[in-house]
């Protein structure tokens, strides 16, 4: 009923030749899969180069980042008008955001509502850290980002979007959460807290990705838990297997 979407966040690697690059050699492969959105995410600069490189395939183009705002004096960041030419989708609330750019959970709301408002596909990110997870916190502090991202929206905007559930002890570190954990967490808390906000009906629509540490050897696992909907993959998104975690997500 949901169709599994993979993105892959590239986070700050490529520059935007390499970009161009990586994509034509995974773009065959990628379009071949079947029953799955895959989606990149390359940094800013490289979008439109990898948006053209893909233009005859179905891969989805997704920004990292963007601003609430229209437009102004905002040094360094992207307004939703400036991506939407490229992109279908936005990852907002990264943890690497919120801990190294001091995002918030009411910026996150504000960008949110934007990029709803200019038909892009949020991916909302969530997730606890070591310490949060250690002190039995996991269910309060990840349901209460997921409240406080999803504030005002209606039932059918929040229906639109996509959520990653990602436990900062498990990005980067290789240290992957369990299929059943993981599983457990976005079933109960993250789709639960949409389910509290919308109703039941619209929280079985929202897609929920697992990241960290997701990997083509793991990635059936995640997918084999019925609330697991795809993944939000970050150094395995780097290499030609790519494809193989993709169509491995079946
Ligand atoms: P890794 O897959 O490298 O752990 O990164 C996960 C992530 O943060 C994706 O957004």
């Amino acid at each position: 009923m949901r169709t599994p979407i993979i993105a892959g966040n590239w986070k700050m690697n490529m520059t935007a030749a390499q970009a161009v690059e990586f994509v034509r050699e995974i773009r065959r492969g990628l379009n071949n899969v079947q029953g799955v959105d895959a989606v990149i995410c390359p940094p800013a600069i490289a979008i439109p180069g990898v948006f053209d490189a893909l233009s005859a395939t179905k891969i989805g183009v997704g920004a990292q980042n963007m601003h609430y705002e229209e437009k102004g004096a905002f040094t360094g960041e992207l307004a939703p008008n400036m991506i939407t030419p490229f992109c279908k989708y936005v990852i907002l609330g990264h943890s690497e955001r919120r801990a190294y750019f001091g995002e918030t959970d009411e910026g996150v709301n504000k960008k949110i509502k934007a990029a709803l408002a200019h038909g892009l596909t949020p991916m909302v990110c969530v997730g606890e850290s070591l310490e949060q997870n250690e002190a039995g916190e996991t269910q309060s502090f990840v349901g209460g980002q997921v409240k406080a991202a999803f504030a005002g929206l209606t039932a059918e905007q929040a229906a639109q979007c996509v959520i990653a559930y990602e436990p900062i002890w498990a990005i980067g570190t290789g240290k992957s959460a369990s299929a059943a954990l993981a599983g457990s967490i976005i079933g109960l808390t993250v789709r639960g807290s949409i389910a509290d906000m919308f109703g039941e009906a619209t929280a079985q629509k929202v897609r929920i990705q697992y990241g960290g540490s997701v990997n083509e050897d793991n990635i059936a696992e995640y997918m084999s838990h019925p609330d697991i909907d795809g993944a939000l993959v970050g150094g395995a998104a780097l290499k030609p297997s790519f494809v193989q975690l993709v169509e491995r997500a079946k």
